[in-house]
């Protein structure tokens, strides 16, 4: 770091952190721990908020932090500094994700702002979106902010479409089968959902003609659950990485906020669809027939109402007390 300028103060970089646990994660498990150390954030897994039954690998959890870390960057810059990001920056300590480090005073640039902006209106919508096609400038905005982070997000074609339809739903089948999936679910999901969890009000209808494969948050619990028409023909895009280890999980984690930021800047409604991704054998069938990309990631987008922002955990309860030392 250039000594001449003023880093920015721990109150500062609170303030980024607090911006960055308004990402999206598996669940809002928000699994996620930051310490601040002079101009760096290091940002930490959480492995005791690992989902064990549907994400044994811990890959969605490093999906959620790398969301996070991507939001984590974009305050950083906005608070007027440029920033550097290292991915697992300590080899003997793997739950140690990235450290970014906040470098010299920059003025941020209009797309980052533009992406800063859209923070605290980006939000899952499990409802039904409009039945308007998404225009191709919008899509490829997607497709440009995936490449950005180093991740290729296709849009899929009608035929594909309907094959990853199917095969969520088909892993879809296959979870509820899965032993201690429901408990799980219960655990995250439901009334008492606060500062983590899935909220009641968040989980959506269910889909009237059982066709669109939207976790069914709410199938678990014992309240009544309204039914609605979804769209016929959804917009489908498939988020993939070259590899499959940690680096990629966070790489894909980093690429989905960006590509879930400037969705809610085109004024677009997103829904994550997992279920294809958490079940080995369907994953593999989702895979591009040339095999040489991993899919991380499968997303729902359009039109749809603003549902709402759920619950984050306070800032005091993930930051860690600063290293014995510290000036
Ligand atoms: C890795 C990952 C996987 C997710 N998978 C699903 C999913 O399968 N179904 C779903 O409805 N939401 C899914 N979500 C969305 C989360 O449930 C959502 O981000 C979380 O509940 C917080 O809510 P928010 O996105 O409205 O802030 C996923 C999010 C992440 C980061």
């Amino acid at each position: 770091m250039d000594t001449t300028t003023v880093p920015p103060s721990r109150k500062v970089l609170a303030g980024c952190v607090g911006t960055a646990t308004a990402a999206p994660s598996l669940h809002n498990s928000q699994p996620w721990r930051f310490r601040i150390d002079g101009p760096s954030v290091d940002v930490y897994a959480d492995p005791a908020r690992r989902l064990h039954v549907i994400d044994p690998a811990g890959r969605e959890l490093l999906i959620s932090v790398g969301a996070a870390v991507f939001t984590l960057r974009l305050a950083i810059t906005l608070a007027g500094y440029r920033c550097e990001c290292e991915p697992f920056p300590s080899p003997a300590d793997p739950d140690l994700v990235a450290r970014v480090t906040a470098g010299k005073p920059t003025a941020p640039s209009a797309a980052a702002e533009a992406l800063f902006a859209a923070v605290p209106h980006r939000h899952t919508n499990r409802w039904p979106f409009a039945h308007t096609a998404v225009p191709a400038d919008a899509l490829e905005h997607l497709v440009n902010a995936a490449r950005l982070e180093g991740a290729a997000l296709s849009v899929a074609s009608p035929p594909a479409r309907e094959a990853i339809l199917g095969l969520a739903l088909e892993a879809d089948r296959r979870l509820r089968a899965r032993p201690g999936y429901r408990d799980e679910l219960r655990r995250w999901a439901g009334p008492s959902a606060r500062h983590d969890g899935v909220p009641t009000w968040a989980i959506g209808p269910w889909d009237a003609l059982e066709s669109m494969p939207i976790r069914d948050l709410g199938a678990l619990s014992d309240l009544p659950r309204p039914t609605a028409k979804f769209e016929p023909y959804p917009t489908i895009l498939v988020l993939a990485t070259d590899g499959d280890e940690p680096a990629d999980w966070l790489r894909a984690g980093q690429a989905l906020q960006r590509v879930l930021l400037t969705a809610t800047w085109e004024n677009l409604a997103t829904t994550p669809i997992s279920q294809p991704i958490e079940v080995p054998a369907v994953r593999e069938a989702l895979a591009a027939p040339d095999g040489r990309r991993f899919v991380q990631s499968v997303l729902r987008i359009g039109y749809g109402k603003i549902t709402g922002r759920t619950g984050r955990r306070p800032v005091a309860d993930v930051l860690m007390p600063e290293r014995r030392g510290a000036t």
